[in-house]
């Protein structure tokens, strides 16, 4: 149970951090030995990235990961979240180590502790080894042990000091898009190769907890979930339909067997074909925490086209939005936290929210973002009236430290707490990110209370 917080406290073992992911900051791309993913791959087909932009350079963060962990330290944050690059440590997915590639996280999470902030590693943020997508990639059932033995590899080379993992980032979103709608690589649309990169998702999922628990002592391990409202656009039968069944694969497709041991009944029957005997309950592994990203509502509208009958529908257009257009409701956001305790009953950690923008320096060479001020100051309210209301709240991490490279969109949807100057590679922390610091130390230094 949530502890007794009030409007001006927060759990003493409450987590502030940020999030980040490989592909999104590293760059570095083709340098000491990493190999491309299906996100180099995507970003070197014409018309799929806005600009032609591409993670060849992102954030340098490959070389100037000490700048920064400096920049973290300045936030005050606890932890720090980020992912492995598979096809950096395994460059063909398999088989040959690229040692310089582990190396690389060596630095990392020694900068990070020395730092006083903890590593939370998750797994698989996207970039899928083009060598493993070449064999079939997430439509392959060997595609479980493949990432098995990635995850034996990370969790022995960096378990002695990371104790926080997340096996997935959004699996929803990445096989959604990735395999049914051409938004995300590998731009496949196809239903059977869509129902069975769901399925064997889950599987990698189920197959990457046994290895972390073998082999990391005191893991707390959990997976990093996207869960967000999903309205119809219009009021009318077709389109509740298409919200019903938009929720099933967003919502529920991949928390459902992992924690429920069952596929949610609106694809129960599609994806029946690719299940064996005792998939379910190598899928259904406990965990420790539940990990949700969470942005706004989405909404759907039908379209008989769509491989499952749906297609995005827009919000209102009076609803309150971001400057990227995403809406903002912090109220959906307080119920998603507590009907997550409900259903799930597992901690939570909120591993993602934020507001992109196309923010800019002034004369002075400031970057003011009062929009971002304004959402996560709203979105932190009402994580505080859910956790009032019982929602088994421990942590919350902002996306994202960094402008990056925001997939699809290029570098034009920045979400940073810190400006970055592509061309030169300059940060500049905005006023969000003083903002964040000052809520931080507030948190800290307020009167608190303990967790019940
Ligand atoms: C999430 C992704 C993250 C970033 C934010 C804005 O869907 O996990 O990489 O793109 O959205």
């Amino acid at each position: 149970m949530a502890s007794k917080t009030t409007k001006t406290t927060w759990p003493t073992d409450f987590i502030w951090g940020v999030s980040t992911s490989s592909y999104q900051i590293e760059g570095a791309a083709r340098e000491d030995g990493r190999a491309p993913s299906i996100w180099d791959t995507r970003c070197r087909t014409q018309g799929k990235v806005a600009n032609g932009d591409t993670g060849d350079v992102a954030c340098d963060h490959y070389h100037r990961y000490a700048e920064d962990v400096a920049l973290m330290k300045g936030l005050g944050i606890d932890a720090y979240r980020f992912s492995v690059a598979w096809p950096r440590v395994l460059p063909k997915g398999k088989g040959q180590i690229n040692a310089t590639g582990l190396d690389f996280y060596d630095r990392l999470i020694d900068a990070l502790l020395e730092a006083g902030i903890e590593p939370w590693l998750c797994l698989y943020h996207w970039d899928l080894p083009q060598a493993l997508d070449d064999l079939g990639g997430w439509t392959v059932r060997d595609s479980a042990g493949w990432f098995a033995d990635y995850a034996a590899l990370v969790a022995r080379r960096y378990g002695d000091r990371v104790k926080r993992w997340a096996t997935f980032n959004e699996f929803s979103v990445f096989t959604l898009f990735g395999y049914a709608m051409d938004w995300n690589a590998p731009g496949i649309v196809d239903r059977e190769a869509h129902l069975k990169a769901i399925h064997h998702v889950n599987m990698a999922h189920g197959a990457g907890i046994d290895v972390l628990r073998a082999l990391v002592p005191g893991a707390s391990i959990g997976a990093v979930h996207n869960r967000q409202r999903v309205w119809p656009e219009h009021d009318t039968d077709a389109d509740r339909a298409a919200a019903q069944m938009l929720d099933a694969h967003w919502n529920r497709a991949f928390p459902d067997p992992q924690l429920l041991g069952h596929y949610p009944p609106e694809i129960a029957e599609a994806i029946d074909p690719y299940v064996r005997g005792g998939d379910l309950a190598r899928i259904s592994r406990p965990m420790d925490w539940f990990g949700l990203n969470h942005y706004g509502p989405i909404f759907a509208k039908s379209d008989p086209n769509g491989v499952w009958g749906f297609a995005w529908g827009s919000p209102p257009e009076d609803a309150p939005k971001s400057d990227i257009g995403w809406p903002i409701f912090p109220e959906a956001f307080r119920d998603e936290l507590i009907d997550l305790t409900r259903i799930y009953r597992l901690p939570i950690y909120v591993t993602e929210n934020g507001a992109g923008g196309g923010d800019a320096p002034n004369a002075a060479g400031e970057v003011d973002d009062p929009q971002r001020v304004s959402y996560l100051t709203s979105y932190t309210a009402a994580m505080q009236e859910a956790m009032q209301a019982g929602a088994d709240v421990r942590g919350y991490f902002v996306w994202s430290l960094l402008d990056n490279f925001e997939w699809g969109s290029g570098y034009a949807n920045r979400f940073g707490l810190v400006y970055v100057d592509f061309a030169t590679q300059q940060r500049i922390p905005k006023t969000s990110y003083r903002w964040y610091a000052k809520l931080i130390a507030g948190a800290k230094h307020a009167p608190r209370t303990r967790r019940a």
